[in-house]
């Protein structure tokens, strides 16, 4: 261990985050798609948009069966459910469950059962607004998806809100977050990338900079419920992490079997060596998670930014507070998955956040962060 680390980790309360974290251990994950059908359409959802459904159709069980083998015996260890809509298959779920630690992104409108499924799964519920937003973006105008899903997930231990912030909606974050915590849940941000390019509200090119300031204030009113710190909200908005802006070249979480990938894998940037992010045929790779070959300039995945933070801890280690950005970030990566003892974890959070707030009154941003 440095003698930097050490010094930091003199800090009790830093080093009881690294050592749950260290317990649980290295997380060797992927991405699948569980199913390419969905109940609803999102508008400008990235995953018709880029056609990942044509050509790679749900596999049969047999296959399903047998991937399930491939991946154990590839050492995978934490899986990322997302489709098409996985409630739409308890029954994959539940094998998934029985043998990898798992979170699974939903559109709510329909209740992933408790039964068989109480263990090892962290339900990530989609919302995009409030009930007439949500309604008109996601239901097509018709199907009330927001109350529906409150609903179905009340006090749900399993579930948190994956609210995915839209730039002209910033206004509504905080009656959206207050219903979520409200309903006996916690709340992470995702931000919308408008790949279909509809413009107006719903254009990232207006910058998230509203979107950043509602989430720092929604943390300010409900600290040990927000998943979302201000820190990955800085990076994810500003696109900056130290010397690095944000695209392909850096995202650090990409299929590393796929060819497409090769040139970057030797471009000497971290990323994980692990990962892979399977189709619904569940025999083929994608690029990565949310795209095939979308400009990465319109891809805002919080999932994804967390792996470019943590994968770089090394840029973290110049003073006491930006480790304490890096730790956090790894630590609420793996308090909202559920690698640590949740129960235990979610104690932390609103002492994460405070700590945040004291390490940006210590730190000088780099110049990058401050112009984003
Ligand atoms: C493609 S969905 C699949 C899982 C499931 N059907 C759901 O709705 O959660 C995965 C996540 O991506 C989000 N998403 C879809 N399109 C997006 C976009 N253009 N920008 C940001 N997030 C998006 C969804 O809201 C959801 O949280």
């Amino acid at each position: 261990m440095s003698r930097r680390l050490k010094e930091y980790l003199a800090d009790p309360f830093l080093k009881m985050l690294y050592d749950e974290v260290r317990a649980a251990g290295k997380i060797q994950s992927i991405s699948m798609d569980l199913n390419h059908v969905c109940n609803i359409r999102c508008a400008g959802c990235y995953y018709f948009s880029d056609r990942m459904d044509e050509g790679h159709h749900t596999a049969d069980e047999a296959v399903f069966d047998a991937f399930i083998e491939q991946e154990k015996q590839r050492g995978t260890n934490f899986v990322t459910i997302v489709g098409g809509e996985p409630s739409l298959k308890p029954e994959r779920l539940r094998k998934i469950a029985r043998h990898f630690k798992a979170s699974v992104s939903t559109n709510g409108l329909k209740k992933i059962p408790m039964e068989g499924l109480e263990e090892n799964l962290s339900i990530g519920v989609s919302v995009w607004g409030n009930a007439e937003t949500d309604r008109r973006l996601r239901g097509n105008g018709k199907v009330d998806i927001f109350p529906q899903a409150l609903k179905n997930y009340k006090n749900d231990p399993r579930a948190f809100w994956y609210y995915t912030a839209i730039p002209g909606y910033a206004g509504q974050i905080e009656e959206v977050v207050a219903r979520c915590v409200d309903n006996g849940n916690h709340v992470l941000f995702n931000f919308y990338g408008d790949l279909e390019r509809y413009g107006d509200k719903l254009d990232h090119r207006r910058g998230f900079e509203e979107v950043r300031q509602a989430i720092d204030r929604v943390i300010g009113r409900y600290p040990d419920r927000i998943f979302m710190t201000s820190y990955v909200s800085r990076v994810v908005s500003t696109g900056r992490l130290y010397d690095q802006e944000w695209g392909y070249d850096v995202c650090t979480s990409f299929s590393t079997d796929n060819p497409v990938n090769l040139a970057r894998m030797k471009n000497g940037h971290p990323y994980s060596p692990h990962f892979r992010a399977y189709n619904a045929d569940l025999q083929s790779t994608r690029r990565c998670c949310t795209g095939i070959d979308r400009d990465c300039s319109s891809c805002f995945d919080v999932w994804q930014h967390f792996s470019w933070i943590i994968l770089n801890m090394k840029k973290h280690l110049g003073s006491k507070g930006e480790f304490t950005r890096w730790l956090t970030t790894m630590y609420m990566f793996y308090l909202i998955n559920r690698l640590v003892d949740f129960e235990r974890g979610s104690r932390h959070i609103a002492e994460i956040h405070r700590r945040l707030k004291e390490a940006d009154a210590g730190i000088e941003l780099p110049q990058a962060e401050m112009a984003g």
